[in-house]
């Protein structure tokens, strides 16, 4: 049995440093590959997590510009549209919306979801007969927004507004259909 060749490094004719070395490697990859996946969870998580603060019951509402009034004649509903801008994870858009508006003074004005309490769909104001009415179901609404007729369970939900130097502003929300409370969607 001849002896073992010496070499400049205590231990390597019996791998004990290749092991050594090749266990510190493996950590240091295990560290890096933990890092990437937890900022690329990071990354890809923010959006999601945004999407489910905007779908909060307590996301705070803001008031989006609707469009001049002073020019609206009183007590007469007009439809009016305006553009607004949603997020929703990696997806931002810009969808018009519309409301309807009954003005009752320069300062004044009701304001209605364009939304009919049954199921949804968009109701119309009728000038001849003075009174909303939705073509799906037949539910019909008074000027202030009552049920007279058809299965709507709830009067027409309104939405919060502000009025400045002649602007309309409206706080824009969804509520729930079919039922008779008038909750938030
Ligand atoms: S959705 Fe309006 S009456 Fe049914």
């Amino acid at each position: 049995m001849s002896d073992p060749v010496p070499t400049d490094r205590p231990g390597k004719e019996t791998g004990q440093y290749e092991e050594t070395d090749s266990v510190t490697r493996r950590k240091f990859f295990k560290v890096v590959i933990g890092a990437a996946a937890f900022l690329n969870g990071l990354i890809l998580g923010i959006p999601f997590l945004r999407a489910l603060i905007n779908q909060s019951p307590l996301k705070k509402l803001s008031y989006v510009e609707v469009g001049d009034i002073g020019s609206l004649p009183a007590e007469q509903p007009t439809d009016m549209n305006f553009p607004l801008r949603s997020s929703d994870a990696y997806l931002h858009e810009e969808v018009i919306h519309s409301v309807w508006v009954v003005k009752h003074s320069p300062t004044e004005a009701t304001v209605f979801s364009p939304i009919c309490t049954h199921l949804g769909c968009h109701y119309k104001w009728n000038p001849e007969d003075g009174r909303f009415e939705c073509p799906c179901h037949g539910s019909v609404f008074t000027i202030s927004g009552k049920v007279i007729g058809g299965p709507a369970p709830r009067p027409l939900d309104t939405l919060p507004y502000k009025i400045e130097n002649g602007k309309l502003f409206v706080e824009w929300e969804r509520f729930k259909v079919g039922i008779s409370e008038k909750v938030r969607a």
